[in-house]
């Protein structure tokens, strides 16, 4: 097939769909979604969402309910700032990348004042300066995780510590949805109020559902923004008896369970362990091929996905679109103000040492093949590490 930047040139094989979210959905979960759809308003749907959003909990690891609608990742950000603020309320925010912006421009659409603290985009929210920022009139504390545009973890529990520290009452809102079922992450231990889902990433399932986990500080705390189709008091009064106050997605939810029950027989433990050992193999890839990885602090790597700077003069467009041409392989684009600067690698999900190999071999053909000047012998240095851990 000719090559002309829309057609794929290799269209036999399997496609590698290497972009840090939406992940690859196990043939099991497809199986699962493409069951019968059932009257969701029957006792076999109450048995199957009663069971879900129990099981489902400890994915957050928490105690408390977690809500979940019909959306993206985006609906989950909205219904966890209408929940629980008031117009004009004031927010916290750290400015890691661009999913951060994102949630930035939405809470100031919804009336709230936003301040947030500038980054640099290789770096996680600062606990450092939580204190300076914390006037009295904070209701709320917006963390990004995972920055799915940078590859950097935050450390949210530092920041709890710091708003204890400060003996401040704020909220902590966190967005997991490029770290949920992939990075060790605990809504009840670390003390956060509102954790933010979704289900395309770390859960290995199509997208179209959005998590709300919910402590009871937050519920308490129910803010006066306008609400409706998310607001969680109809959903959690209804989900009492195994139902939701609208149409559910039935088939995503069967997808669910499946894929719980494969994060169960790995066991969440493992299922971390797999993701750092597989971002760290990416980096020393990413190091041997003399490329530099864009977060900048060690403490801070992102187990699901690594973002790769280019260097000078080089498009990582370029790059993607040769590695997708010819190796039907499809990589994360840069996004925002990184936009032809780096690429991402996502290795999270339903995802092995084998897959893992195959992605880095077309990101090592794929370089070369666009003359970026990299040394070969970066497949070779993941491989080692992987037989050295295996
Ligand atoms: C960290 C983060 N937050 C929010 C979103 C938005 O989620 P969605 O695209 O499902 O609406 C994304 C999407 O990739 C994300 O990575």
């Amino acid at each position: 097939m000719p090559c002309n930047g829309t057609e794929v040139f290799q269209s036999v094989g399997r496609h590698f769909l290497q972009i840090p979210g939406p992940t690859n959905v196990p043939e099991r979960v497809l199986r699962a979604v493409a069951a019968p759809t059932i009257d969701h308003r029957g006792p076999e749907f109450a048995r199957l969402a009663t069971e879900l959003l129990e099981r489902l909990k400890t994915v957050f690891m928490t105690r408390h309910h977690v809500v979940v609608y019909p959306s993206s990742g985006t609906g989950a950000w909205e219904a966890a700032l209408v929940n629980t603020l008031s117009p004009g309320d004031k927010v916290l925010a750290f400015e890691t990348g661009h999913f951060s912006t994102l949630w930035c421009e939405m809470a100031a659409r919804l009336g709230l004042v936003v301040d947030l603290i500038p980054g640099d985009w290789r770096h996680g929210a600062d606990p450092g300066l939580v204190a300076e920022h914390l006037t009295g009139d904070v209701a709320a504390v917006m963390v990004v995780h995972n920055e799915t545009s940078t590859g950097v973890r935050s450390r949210v529990p530092e920041i709890r510590a710091a708003l204890d520290r400060a003996g401040h009452p704020a909220l902590l809102l966190v967005d997991t949805i490029s770290s949920l079922g992939s990075m060790d992450y605990r809504h009840d231990e670390w003390g956060v109020d509102v954790t933010v889902g979704c289900s395309q990433k770390g859960l290995m399932l199509p997208p179209g559902l959005g998590f709300n986990a919910v402590g009871p500080k937050a519920l308490a705390h129910r803010g006066r923004l306008p609400r409706s189709y998310w607001d969680w008091e109809p959903i959690i009064a209804a989900n009492r008896q195994g139902f939701f106050p609208y149409t559910p997605p039935t088939n995503l939810l069967y997808g669910l369970r499946e894929a719980l029950d494969m994060l169960e027989e790995e066991g969440l433990p493992a299922v971390f362990a797999r993701h750092d050992r597989h971002a760290e193999a990416t980096r020393r890839a990413v190091r041997a091929w003399g490329l530099e990885v864009l977060c900048a602090d060690e403490r801070e790597y992102s187990s699901s996905l690594t973002a790769v700077l280019m260097p000078d003069g080089h498009d990582a467009d370029a790059v993607r679109r040769l590695i997708l041409e010819r190796y039907d392989m499809s990589l994360g684009t840069g996004l925002g103000r990184l936009a032809g600067r780096v690429f991402r690698i996502g290795h999270l999900g339903h995802f092995n040492d084998l897959m893992l190999a195959g992605t880095l071999s077309g990101v090592e053909m794929g370089l070369a093949g666009a003359g970026v000047p990299v040394k070969q012998g970066g497949v070779r240095a993941a491989l080692a590490y992987l037989e050295e851990t295996g």
